[in-house]
């Protein structure tokens, strides 16, 4: 069977790690894209030349030329700046929408037929652009923000209740902003509320709901606090892991269920909008979303994320996007 095509647009932090994770999981020929002058072809040839030693044999390449990306089955975009120092927020929404618009643009010239992941920041914005620029069907653009976000909030669960955390399972849904909602009442360890755990653990009802909200609180600011302590750049392991897993729901069609960016046709109460949602990721991209009922709190923080992702979306408009 002919290898699948996953064209990476970005070869910076997270373009490289995923350029690697995608070579060892075997997932299909890699093309790495970059504006930089031999960045890609750097990058790419220190990975294949690790094939040998990791056992795998699909083709990692890197390019100047978008022509290379033709017949891609899946495109990853991770190209745009990070914030710097001095930057507002709509000189980063310009910068990055500027960027997104031209690769929208080759994308739907060179890989026409292709589903599209989106994570360049700020990620409900640049899907939102991408899927305009590209008139790609809603299936084929969706964005990476939720796994990651989950992933976070699941780990952090996971080192205070002292277990495991491949047996945690949490969701984080909205905006990929500081409105971000995880799900507090759906979080378990292998079924059990997490709630329930930390009740037993504390003896405390309100002791319980304190160490809960410090980890919703820290999920919300996880993107920061790497920042942070970088000091150079943003998260790129975790981010790069999380479009991993969504890239083998969608090449291998698993139909994982996984918290996407999607673009939302009535669901949740909103239409015209791309929020982070539970979605079936298969063959086809996002195969479907799946709502389930939230009480009136979660639903008051999920319209909040959602006002913030419209106020995003209208700044965007504002620049001339
Ligand atoms: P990075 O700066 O290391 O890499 C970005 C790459 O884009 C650079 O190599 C740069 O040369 C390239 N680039 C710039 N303009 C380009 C263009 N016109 N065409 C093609 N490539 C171009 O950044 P990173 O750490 O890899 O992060 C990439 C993006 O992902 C950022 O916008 C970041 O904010 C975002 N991010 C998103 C999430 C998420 O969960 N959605 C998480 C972390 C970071
Ligand atoms: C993060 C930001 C940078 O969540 O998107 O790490």
């Amino acid at each position: 069977m002919a290898h699948k095509k996953i064209a990476l647009i970005g070869g910076g932090q997270i373009g490289g790690v995923l350029a690697q994770l995608i070579a060892m999981k075997q997932l299909g020929d890699v093309v790495l894209y970059d504006i930089v002058e031999d960045l890609p072809q750097g990058k790419t040839l220190d990975i294949a030349e690790a094939a040998r030693v990791d056992g795998f044999d699909v083709k990692v390449t890197g390019t100047n030329n978008y022509k290379d990306i033709a017949g891609s089955d899946l495109v990853i975009v991770t190209a745009g700046l990070p914030r710097k120092p001095g930057m507002s927020r709509d000189d980063l929404l310009s910068t990055n929408a500027k960027i997104m618009k031209v690769v929208a643009e080759n994308v739907r010239e060179y890989a026409p037929n292709s589903i599209v992941m989106i994570i360049s920041n700020p990620l409900d914005a640049m899907v939102t652009l991408f899927k305009k620029v590209s008139g790609f069907p809603a299936n084929r653009v969706l964005g990476q923000a939720g796994v990651l976000d989950s992933s976070r909030f699941s780990t952090f669960i996971a080192w205070e209740l002292g277990v495991s955390v491949k047996d945690v399972n949490a969701m984080v849904l909205g905006g990929h902003g500081d409105t971000m909602v995880p799900l507090i009442r759906y979080a378990n360890v292998n079924g059990i509320p997490v709630m329930e755990m930390l009740e037993r653990k504390y003896k405390d009802k309100a002791k319980a709901k304190e160490v809960i909200m410090a980890m919703v609180e820290r999920t919300k600011m996880a993107g920061g606090e790497v920042v942070k302590l970088l000091k150079t750049g943003s998260a790129f392991y975790s981010p790069a892991s999380s479009a991993t897993a969504m890239a083998e729901s969608i090449l291998l069609d698993e139909k994982r269920l996984l918290p996407a960016c999607a673009l939302l046709n009535g669901e949740f109460g909103v239409t015209g909008y791309y929020a982070g949602v539970p979605a079936v990721l298969g063959a086809n991209g996002i195969e479907r979303v799946v709502e389930l009922s939230l009480d009136a709190d979660e639903q008051a923080a999920f319209d909040n994320s959602i006002n913030a992702v419209k106020k995003l979306v209208e700044d965007m408009e504002r620049l001339g996007f």
